[in-house]
Order: C-alpha cells, then structure tokens, then sequence
C-alpha cells in the first residue's frame, strides 16, 4: 500500500505518541518521556516508556519498539492500512484514494525535489563566482562568513531574467517543473516566463528531511519593493506547515531539550552561529497551529522570541491566540523579548552567547504574557474598567481546550486579578494579602507576574493601580543592597541574585545594573559598589530601597561587616523570600479555589498557608526591636 508522500509523516507530526497510547495505557510524565505499565504483559511497575520527540515506545519488558502505527497494530491486531486509516481520521488528516495518478504524483514530487536542488547548487555556484561579488560583499558585511553560507546552502541569484532558468532548460529540466515549484513567474501580459528570483540572496528552505523545498530570496538593496521574496505555495511547499532550518534543529532541540522560534532567516543563522542551534524560524508569517504542533514535536516548552517593540510586542499576543485552544497541560510555551531595537542577529553580534543566553533565560509563561497583555490595553482606573478586564479574562481563558488546564488558567487569573485589585474584596472576606503584626499593617500580594519592561510601560504607569507604588520589600532591599555593598559576595551570588522572582521594580533594575557588571567583570575585587550604582545613574532607586530595609538588617549594608555573617544574612533572606513568594501565589490559588468551593478542605488550606507566611514573617521578625514598625516602609498607611 502506498500513500502520498509526506502522508504518514504528517500523521505522526500531528499525533504525539502518548496521545495514541495514552487511550490505552496510563501514561506518567517521566522527564522528557512517559511511562506507564507495559500493554504487552502483565507488570507491577512500569517499563514501558514513550518518548514524543523521537516518536516512539519502547517497552522493556517485552523488548517491542515502534511507532504509532505499529502501536495500533500491536496492541489492536489492525493490518497497517487500517492503523493509518485509523489515525489519519484522528489526526484530521485527509487521506486521498491510492490511486495510479498518486503514485504518479508522488514520482514527480520526487522529481520537483531533484529540481530545487538542482536550483540550490546553482544558486551556490554562483555565490561563488563572478557574479556573486556583490552579494558576497553583503554577505561579509552581515557577518556571514563563507562556512556559515555553505552550512545554510547560501547563494545568490543573478540579475538576468533567465539565467536559472537557461541552466535547468540545460539539465532537461521543463519549463512547467520549473513553474510548478515556483521558480519561474509570467505576469500577466508577459510572453515567456522569466526567473523568480533575480539579485537576490537566496537562503534554502527544507523539509524535516533536509531537502530544499522553497527559497527565501533577501534584496542586497535596502528600498526595494519586497526585502524578501520567498516561494510561492507549490506542490512542495505550504509555508504554513514549515519551519525554517527545522531539519537542523530537531537533533540540537533534542540534545538540549528546548527549541527557539525566532523571526527572521538571518536570525535563526546568528543564533546557531553563537551555540544555539536549536533554533528555528516561521516562514515570514505569524506561527500557524501547524507550527506550533512541529515545535511541540521537538521540546514540551518551546521559546518563541520576538522583537522588544511594539511590532514584536504585538506579534506575541498574536502568538498567544494561536497558542490558548491548543495548549496542554504537557505542552506549552514560552515568550521572550529582545531588548528594544534589537533582532537576534543584532544581539548575537553585538553579545554573543551570553546576551542571547540572558534574553532567552528571562523568557515567561504564556500566562504571565497573556495577564501582561490584556493589563497593559488600557487604564484600569474605574470599576468598569477593571470588570472589563476580568471579562475579557474570563473570555479569553474559555478558549482553551484542555478542561483541567483552563480550570488552573481561570484560578491564576483570578489569584492575578485579586491581588491587583485590593479594593475589589468586601471587607471581611478572604483577602489576597497578608496581615502582618505591629497595628494592622497590610502589605499587598504584589502582581510579582508583571514582567519588568511592561511594568515600566507608560500606560501602566499611568494607571493609578500602579502610580501608588508600594514600597519595596525589606527583604528585597537587604538582599540587593547587602550584596551591594560587598562586591566579593555578590561575585559569588550573582547568579543566584539574576535568578530572584524581584516584585520591585527598582529592585529590579539595581539587580540587574549589578548582575550585568558582574557579568562584564566591572566589579572590584572587594568593598561597596553603591558609588558605581549612582555614576549608573541608580541613586534613587537605591535611596529608596535602602529606606526600606529593616534597621535590625541595616549592619549588612556597611561594607566592613564580616562577609560571612553578611552572606548568611543575605543567603537566609533570598530563601524565606522564595518561600514566601511561593505561599502568597499558592495563596491566591487557595482563595480562589475557596471562592468557588467553600469546603472545609479549602478552608484549612488557606489557614495552613497564612500560618506557613506568618511563622516566615516572624522568622525575620525576631531579629529586629519591635518598636521598629514605625520606621518600616514609607506609603503613609
Ligand atoms: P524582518 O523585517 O524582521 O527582517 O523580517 P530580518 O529577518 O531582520 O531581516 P534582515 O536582518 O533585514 O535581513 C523577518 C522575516 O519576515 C519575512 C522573512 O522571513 C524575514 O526573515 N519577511 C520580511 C518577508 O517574508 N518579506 C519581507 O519583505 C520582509
Ligand atoms: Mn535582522
């Protein structure tokens, strides 16, 4: 039996191969793979273990292997054409009658494939001779040396309108192959057809199996009407279904476990040039569901990188709505920003690994970007407003599929709406925020979601939700500014201070001043950095962060204190403040889940979370003169 080419690997594209077994065996998330009780015999513990990025089950105790047809096979005693059948329906796939113009069409799609590589070679040969000087030129002036260009199959089209087509014409190739894989054009009113693709940089794009199946063609000059053309949908290509360089980057995504999704061609080249070849690219448009589910074929949590302005901005909340119907509980993403005016390729030469290391580390939840997205659209000043969000919310989150994973989306959006809006509980009732000893002091569960950048965004700052800024944490300040003022212990704990969840803002940016040096080797060897801070331009925010640590703590800031007991100071903080951290979110949850189901079981929990918080707080409590409140914070409550 013989099917379409690209057939079955289209159903298993589409079918991750736990969702097939999972229907018969009891799948457990093993690290990057499943495991379950083998359906091949009777067992008490599992040796059966599937593993969706390399599209297989392999069952110890029976020695079996194989995909998911043979799964179906095996397990139902299907022949193979009903086992396609079968899953071609579930994946929605269409499977077209075997007929004898298929097999003739599959034969000549072999043939349509020898054509583009055929245009490939050309297009190489002549980047490397005479008529590739310019393009060459252009080439090293981006920084694409020539290994980099053979390793992309770079080349180069000449001006002529029918030099490719002349040397195919040469190599026997037809005129109506030639058109049928979109290399040759004839607008209308044009006598002949003429090639496509004329002055132009030509990168490669392939299949999962690496054969070359469309161009992108990049203009060496800037104003030109398209700076890239690419193929048009052929027989071959569906730009909606591929991914560029996704045949290079499944093994690296495999051995790393994470794929990157960038913007650009030449984006996805420099990031493999500086040690992420895991790294893949749409095809000029918004990421189709199609891609998505490629990306989720090569790692549970692919990071889709975008522009830090307004226009990538904008292209990761499109991201998100193609993203919500399909995410799972097993699959999901992540989005990270560029910094402003940047593409990856600027980053990249501009940093290296390390820059692009720190933009894609930084990467957050899909939830954490949707709350950010729909928070920054507008004021959020009156009741109607923030009603409106809360809708908007609600609506949104009705578009995922998975029934568990939207009941946990609607209890972090609301955890996330609560805790914004301290007005919004009744007095009395279960209230997202902690009460502290020392006269009623309240200290709001922060939105510790709201990534740096969109918490600086005018509109936010605008909003009057945030313009009344709460003073920062007493933990957050003693750790930034303890660190500070010994420059030998935070060489050593720089990477544990880069990795804090900081709800601060100015926290925030006085950390990263300080992570950024440590990096760069900016530091002394020893003593306070505060002076370097100010000449960064930091004196306020470090003013104000050192008015709210705990007097009881404020030793820690003289740089001549012994740097043992400092670090252990600052070690201890970092840890209650992740605990604490932890509490207030599962908090939110608790609340929530309370709201719905005002069980004794919620209830308990809630207690058991406030006593967990308070038993932190006075942890940190004992240190410090009781008469000490009154000088703690400087919001005027
Ligand atoms: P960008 O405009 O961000 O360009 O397009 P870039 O990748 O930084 O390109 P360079 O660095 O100027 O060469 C991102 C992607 O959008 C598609 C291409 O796939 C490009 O890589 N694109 C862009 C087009 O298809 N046509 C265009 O005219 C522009
Ligand atoms: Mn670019």
């Amino acid at each position: 039996m013989r099917y379409p080419p690209g057939t079955l690997d289209e159903i298993r594209a589409r079918l991750p191969v736990s969702e097939v077994v999972g229907k018969r065996v009891r799948l457990q998330k093993a690290g990057r793979e499943w495991k379950g009780l083998s359906p091949f015999n009777a067992e008490k513990t599992p040796s059966f273990f599937v593993n969706d990025q390399k599209g297989f089950y392999h069952d110890f105790s029976s020695g079996k292997h194989g995909d998911i047809f043979s799964f179906l096979m095996e397990t139902e005693g299907v022949p193979f054409p009903e086992a396609v059948e079968r899953l071609a329906a579930m994946a929605g796939v269409d499977l077209p009658k075997i007929s004898p113009q298929a097999i003739e069409q599959e034969e000549r799609s072999r043939s349509l494939v020898e054509v583009m590589a055929m245009a490939a070679s050309f297009f190489q040969a002549e980047l490397r001779g005479r008529a590739g000087t310019r393009a060459r030129a252009y080439l090293d002036g981006r920084g694409l040396s020539p290994e980099t260009r053979d390793a992309f199959g770079i080349g180069y089209a000449p001006a002529d309108r029918f030099s490719l087509r002349d040397h195919l014409a040469g190599k026997g190739v037809t005129p109506e192959a030639m058109m049928e894989v979109g290399l040759l054009v004839q607008p209308e009113g044009t006598a002949v057809p003429f090639d496509r693709f004329r002055d132009r940089v030509m990168f490669p794009i392939c299949d999962v199996r690496g054969r070359v199946i469309a161009f992108g063609g990049r203009a060496l000059e800037k104003d030109v009407p398209a700076k890239y053309l690419n193929s048009p949908e052929t027989t071959l290509f569906h730009k909606g279904r591929v991914l560029y360089n996704h045949h290079n980057a499944r093994k690296a995504a495999h051995d790393k476990g994470s794929v990157i999704a960038v913007e650009g061609y030449v984006d996805v080249i420099a990031m493999s040039a500086v040690g992420f070849a895991n790294t893949v690219a749409p095809l000029g448009t918004a990421l189709t569901p199609d891609q998505l589910a490629l990306l989720w074929r090569m790692a549970d949590e692919p990071i889709l990188c975008f522009d830090g302005d307004k226009a990538g901005r904008r292209a990761a909340y499109r991201a998100l709505d193609v993203a919500l119907p399909i995410v799972t509980p097993g699959k999901s993403l992540r989005i990270a920003f560029m910094p402003e005016g940047q593409d990856p390729d600027d980053l990249a030469r501009a940093g290296g690994h390390g820059a692009l290391a720190r933009v894609i580390d930084a990467a957050q939840p899909l939830a954490e970007v949707l709350w950010a997205r729909e928070v920054e659209a507008g004021p959020l000043d009156t009741p109607e407003r923030r009603a409106a969000l809360e809708r908007r919310l609600r609506d949104l989150l009705s578009a995922i599929q998975d029934e568990d994973l939207r009941r946990h989306y609607r209890a972090d959006m609301d955890a996330r709406l609560r805790a914004m809006m301290p007005g919004s509980a009744p007095r009395g009732e279960r209230r997202p925020w902690v009460e502290r000893r020392g006269g009623g002091r309240f200290e709001p569960r922060r939105p510790t979601g709201i990534p740096e950048q969109l918490r600086a965004s005018p509109l936010l700052a605008r909003s009057a939700l945030f313009s009344r800024a709460p003073s920062p944490s007493p933990r957050e300040s003693l750790i930034v500014l303890g660190l500070a003022a010994h420059a030998d212990l935070l060489a050593d704990m720089a990477e544990a201070l880069a990795s804090m969840d900081l709800a601060d803002a100015d926290a925030g940016r006085v950390r990263q001043a300080l992570v950024d040096a440590a990096a760069h080797g900016e530091l002394p060897a020893s003593g306070s950095v505060r002076e370097l801070l100010e000449a960064w331009g930091l004196a306020t925010p470090v003013a104000r962060l050192e008015g709210a640590v705990r007097p009881g703590d404020r030793w820690c800031l003289d740089s001549a204190a012994d740097p043992e007991e400092v670090k252990d100071s600052v070690r201890q903080a970092m840890i209650l403040h992740r605990r604490a951290l932890t509490l207030h979110n599962e908090l939110g949850l608790a609340q929530t889940a309370f709201a719905q189901d005002d069980s004794e079981a919620n209830l308990a929990w809630i207690r058991d979370l406030q006593a967990q918080i308070s038993a932190i707080d006075g942890t940190e409590a004992e240190r410090e003169r009781p008469e000490a409140w009154g000088e703690v914070g400087s919001d005027g409550e």
